[in-house]
């Protein structure tokens, strides 16, 4: 399977899916890496891996319909089959979605649909949940919201700053996109409605409770 990663920075999501590939476990290629910023860290780390890269920069278009049909074309030139946003940016219109629909996987820090949005680990520390995560769904015209494909969960420690959140979130980011990429990949995530059905899992992840005693 031929992917796309669009970023807008700094890339460690996208460093992790190029890790995967490398490591033959990722179950696609990465076919091309788009930026809609110019000096986005990220396009260091696919052209270090070879990866083709373009940049679309959303300043050079009058609104959001003609940069998504370059974003669009880009794509398409490639033949890119599952587009995966790995901090990207820029709201995508319902036209885009709908051409993308059910091939365009987005990551978010934050166990949705808690925390749609910016500052998810501020607000995360501020409403005193116990447990936070990411997930891994596909995109509809919502913002961070679709089918869940996959989540991870971490404690929400005494004392956190959002740092130290976002810190311990991003390292289960890092395990969990090439895991929904790879499930996708072999066909084991499967959208049914407003769910995304896995088959062929391992057994049930065990209960967390969070203190401890
Ligand atoms: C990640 O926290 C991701 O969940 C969010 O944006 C951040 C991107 O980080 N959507 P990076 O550019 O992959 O390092």
């Amino acid at each position: 399977m031929k992917i796309a990663v669009l970023i807008s920075g700094r890339g460690t999501n996208l460093q992790s899916l190029i890790d995967a590939a490398a490591a033959e476990e990722l179950g696609a290629e990465i076919a091309l890496v788009v930026s809609n910023v110019p000096d986005a860290p990220g396009l260091e780390r696919a052209a270090k891996a070879g990866i083709p890269t373009e940049t679309i920069d959303h300043r050079d278009f009058e609104g959001r319909e003609p940069f998504e049909e370059a974003l669009h074309s880009a794509l398409s030139g490639r033949s890119i089959e599952l587009v995966c946003l790995a901090g990207f940016m820029r709201l995508l219109t319902g036209g885009f979605v709908g051409k993308w629909r059910d091939r365009l996987i987005n990551i978010h820090p934050s166990i949705l649909p808690a925390f749609k949005g910016l500052h998810t680990h501020e607000r995360a520390i501020e409403a005193g949940v116990r447990f936070s995560g990411c997930t891994v769904h596909f995109v509809t015209p919502e913002m961070d919201d679709g089918p869940i494909i996959a989540q991870a969960a971490v404690p929400v420690l005494q004392g956190d700053t959002p740092g130290d959140l976002a810190a311990r979130i991003l390292a289960e980011e890092h395990k969990l996109y090439p895991l929904a990429v790879r499930l996708i990949a072999e066909g084991r995530a499967k959208v049914a409605g407003n769910k995304v059905e896995i088959s062929g899992t391992a057994e049930a992840p065990s209960p967390v409770v969070n203190p401890a005693g």
